[in-house]
């Protein structure tokens, strides 16, 4: 099971965007690119034309995790513009299947995302037709929440639920992932792991990117 670091942008400086997806290019696998609508979750970030601009900017594929109410219709566009993978909330989504076809036929790998209520047995039957699925474990909404222990019961349940399947489907992490709660992610059988203020608030963000997937590998 390869270890992958997602840095989130949403910790980082919104005016220098570019610059921030660089100082992590050489050490992180994806940019987390965070969108929120203002009803999904009660923030607003940013959408579809900063995250075109930034795909063509960052050398890093960008990772969109989308906090809105709507993702069936704004979904395959962030696949259209070039986003390496798209992640819709099975909360939000009103025909995940078709939306989740759709995100992979646009050539990016579909995530199927999960509140922190939301039971991962509900959807083990869209197993199939998923590339990652992204356990919460904070409430959506803003960077630099505390993690929340008692999800890692719901990582190893679906941990679990993957195992069972021929298809290779990434489990990621996303809230509250620092030096201090990622081991216990891995060893609950995450494996991409979206980390916000622990990397951007970090002096050095690079080394932070390392330092986290050192230690997700112990
Ligand atoms: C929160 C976002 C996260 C956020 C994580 O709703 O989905 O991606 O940036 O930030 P940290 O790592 O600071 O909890
Ligand atoms: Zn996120």
């Amino acid at each position: 099971m390869a270890i992958q670091i997602s840095p989130s942008i949403l910790s980082a400086d919104f005016a220098r965007l570019a610059d921030e997806a660089a100082v992590v290019a050489s050490s992180a696998d994806w940019l987390h690119v965070d969108v929120m609508d203002n009803h999904f979750v009660p923030n607003l970030t940013l959408g579809l034309p900063v995250v075109e601009s930034l795909r063509k900017a960052a050398a890093v594929p960008l990772d969109c995790h989308l906090m809105i109410e709507d993702p069936d219709r704004w979904a395959p566009d962030y696949a259209e513009v070039g986003a390496g993978s798209v992640t819709i909330h099975a909360e939000a989504a009103k025909s995940p299947i078709r939306t989740l076809r759709t995100i992979r036929s646009a050539g990016a790998r579909a995530g199927l995302a999960l509140n922190p209520a939301t039971s991962v047995d509900v959807y083990a039957d869209l197993l199939a037709e998923v590339d990652m699925l992204l356990v919460m474990t904070v409430e959506p909404g803003f960077g630099g929440q505390p993690f929340l222990d008692l999800m890692l019961p719901k990582i190893r349940r679906a941990r679990e639920l993957i195992s069972t399947r021929d298809t290779d489907v990434w489990l990621q992490v996303d809230g509250g992932v620092s030096d201090e709660t990622i081991e216990r992610c891995a060893e609950a059988g995450a494996d991409v792991f979206v980390a916000g203020s622990a990397v951007y608030k970090s002096a050095d963000p690079a080394a932070a990117v390392d330092a986290l997937r050192a230690q997700a590998q112990r």
